[in-house]
């Protein structure tokens, strides 16, 4: 079995002393990935093909391609992409156009605008993705038992399902997207050409996958509109592999005839390992910072997010909603602590930059505003610390997950599983997540942040066994998709 993802399981840096050091990568599709492989025991029989992202992962590509094990575990080949063609790739198209597409984030009086610069970075991600079909071919041709099951991992990787499948057309293909799909009239931002490129390089694979209905539904409409496809829908059928829980979340979407081949189209929601979580949980580090946390918080009850600093997490009207509440309850001022942990993301986007500072020009206005001697009301993190945040998670009352759009947030699931207290989970509705955690969370629209603020307020006031019971169903639900489950039931789909 082949996996490829632009982002490996590993990832090399150098010591002072010019040694090699290796560190887990980070994100949830790879975390997903990697306790999938985990829980199905499927790390002897895989090869994991990723792009080298550092210098020192170059180096490894180059010099000693069997070193870049993940953790001892899954074999990982790693590509060694020229640095201008993988920027021009991974900055330039996967981040700044198909993530923004999908997360619905373009300032679009001004952006995007496709012109000579946009057409060079085209065909670097052309290459790039020529780059691993090539490989994922030389493997699937070594496989021990032919045909090779291939997935491919998104939108880095639109493309090479098609490239793959012009040269192996015995190999299985399945990509899976794990952001959110746009709907056609956003998608149609995109230049006629690359907009149909995209579609047609994933229908190259025998099934598409997504996160949560409405993203498989979306693809399934731009297929239609963008392309003329043959498209078939299927309302809440359970997948092929039995990829029922979550009522109807998971199952067959439809699927899709182009060019003479057809690709099926389906549902698989993402949770998580929930004893290996707990047992992470337990462990010394994350107990020392649990009982700093306390510590620093003082009993008042404690509002927590964990984010990237993303464009699509929503940070800022989350921090605008805590201050609303703080303004229109004044009850709660001394009473509550907002911790935000907001870890850095892409700091290579000028987008990015800018977001991070207005990220933290709010923090500093709202602890400016309502601060005392004795009370900090926020406090934003951003070193990206994991033993911290679960236990963050663990003491948490409120959990405020607001993205402008998810393929499902895991923290969302996370969270629940670890609480101690009987968290309450403001979950956005234009999460994945929301469609399998929706019915026990207080679910908002994103951009409300008026909304958001009475969310916060009816949560912490929520009594105490109605959190407890929603608290256990959002657990039960995060648990019962587990990786191993999702990944076991891609693969028998597959065939
Ligand atoms: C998140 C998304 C994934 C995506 C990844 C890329 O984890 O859920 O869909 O692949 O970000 O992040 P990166 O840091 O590699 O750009």
């Amino acid at each position: 079995m082949l996996v490829a993802s632009n982002r490996g399981p590993v990832s090399f840096g150098f010591a002072a002393d010019g040694s090699l050091t290796s560190r887990r990568g980070g994100g949830g599709m790879v975390s997903g990935m990697m306790s999938g492989l985990t829980a199905a025991a499927r790390q002897d029989d895989v090869l994991w093909i990723c792009a080298a992202l550092s210098d020192a992962d170059r180096a490894v590509a180059r010099q000693d391609p069997g070193a870049a094990r993940a953790g001892g575990e899954a074999p990982v080949r790693m590509l060694d992409i020229p640095p201008v063609m993988f920027t021009e790739a991974y900055n330039g198209v996967a981040n700044s156009v198909l993530w923004f597409t999908h997360h619905l984030l373009f300032d679009t009086p001004n952006q995007p605008r496709f012109g000579p610069g946009f057409r060079r970075q085209w065909a670097s991600y052309a290459a790039y993705n020529e780059t691993f079909a090539a490989a994922l071919a030389e493997e699937a041709a070594a496989a021990a038992l032919p045909p090779a099951s291939v997935l491919i991992q998104d939108y880095h990787l639109a493309l090479a399902p098609r490239l793959l499948r012009n040269t192996r057309p015995d190999a299985r293909i399945a990509h899976f997207s794990h952001t959110p799909w746009a709907p056609p009239d956003y998608y149609r931002l995109l230049p006629d050409d690359v907009a149909r490129a995209v579609l047609d390089g994933i229908l190259g694979a025998d099934r598409a996958g997504f996160l949560a209905r409405r993203w498989a539904g979306a693809f399934l409409d731009c297929c239609e509109a963008v392309l003329g496809a043959e498209v078939e829908r299927e309302a809440g059928r359970p997948a092929a592999g039995g990829c029922t829980a979550g009522g109807s979340a998971g199952g067959t979407a439809g699927r899709v005839t182009y060019r003479g081949h057809t690709t099926e189209v389906a549902v698989y929601p993402l949770g998580v390992d929930a004893p290996a979580l707990r047992a992470r949980a337990r462990e010394y580090d994350v107990e020392a910072h649990a009982a700093a946390l306390a510590e620093a918080t003082r009993g008042r009850k404690l509002i927590v997010r964990i984010d990237r600093t993303e464009l699509s997490k929503n940070v800022l009207r989350g921090l605008a909603a805590y201050r609303e509440l703080l303004v229109t309850r004044p009850e709660w001022r001394g009473q509550v602590t907002h911790l935000a942990f907001a870890y850095p993301s892409r700091s290579e986007l000028a987008e990015y930059r800018a977001y991070t500072e207005r990220v933290h020009e709010l923090a500093r206005e709202i602890n400016d505003e309502f601060g005392t001697g004795d009370w900090e009301p926020l406090i934003l993190d951003v070193k990206d610390d994991y033993p911290r945040s679960l236990a963050a998670c663990r003491i948490a009352d409120v959990l405020l997950v607001n993205p402008i759009r998810d393929g499902m947030n895991l923290v969302a699931e996370e969270g629940p599983i670890l609480s101690g207290r009987g968290c309450v989970l403001v979950l956005s509705r234009e999460a994945g997540a929301a469609a399998v955690l929706g019915g026990d969370a207080l679910v908002v629209n994103p951009y409300d942040v008026t909304a958001t603020a009475d969310a916060l307020h009816e949560a912490l006031t929520m009594p105490a066994a109605e959190r407890q019971r929603r608290c256990a169903a959002l657990a039960a639900t995060a648990a019962s998709l587990a990786p191993g489950r999702w990944l076991a039931d891609q693969l028998s789909a597959l065939g």
